[in-house]
């Protein structure tokens, strides 16, 4: 698909960074160009309208959820579209009110995800997004978040897929992504 193609054409790759052994995949030059982030929007957009609804018993989304922090940047534009609720997951300790948590493995030690406790109501249906699924520790624990709510995820959404770590196997809905990097 030409803007499949086009999207990858604007990611840029950054060897040993942020630390050695890593390269590191910048989704920024997407969203400096209009014409690329609108084409991210749409694709992603499309994909949710024309496959994930078109397969979903549900044929609704009420809530996209957005990942901190780069899924805040994409999360909102796509609810907007979509006439949805927008949520995020954050880092503990920034959301105020009352919050669920749940706790995930990072590269050195945890971290815990947390999401405000009214913000998914029973039987709602949820799409997750965030820029890249590495390991998809962070992601699994927000699908936690949405399942203690009582919401159902339908499926995860991401610019970037590193295949190798094979993190889309520790969900519990299936994986969208637009680049696939090995
Ligand atoms: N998060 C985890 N691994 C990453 C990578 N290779 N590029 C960008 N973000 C990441």
């Amino acid at each position: 698909m030409a803007d499949v193609e086009y999207l990858k054409s604007q990611l840029t790759a950054h060897p040993d960074f942020p630390k050695k052994g890593i390269v590191f995949l910048d989704i920024f030059p997407i969203l400096r160009n209009p014409i690329a982030f609108e084409t991210l929007i749409t694709h992603l957009v499309h994909h949710l309208t024309s496959h994930t609804l078109a397969t979903s018993p549900s044929k609704k989304i009420d809530v996209v959820v957005g990942l901190d922090a780069r899924g805040f940047l994409l999360g909102p534009i796509i609810a907007l579209r979509l006439g949805a609720a927008f949520v995020p997951v954050r880092k503990q300790g920034k959301l105020p009110g009352q919050c669920v948590s749940a706790t995930y493995e990072k590269e050195y030690g945890t971290d815990s995800f947390e999401m405000q406790a009214d913000a998914i109501q029973a039987g709602q249906t949820v799409i997750v997004v965030d820029d890249l699924i590495a390991t998809g520790g962070s992601a699994k624990a927000a699908g936690e978040l949405i399942a203690k709510q009582g919401g159902k995820t339908l499926e995860y959404l991401f610019i970037i897929e590193l295949m190798f770590l094979k993190g889309g196997a520790k969900l519990d809905a299936p994986v969208y992504s637009i680049v696939q990097s090995d």
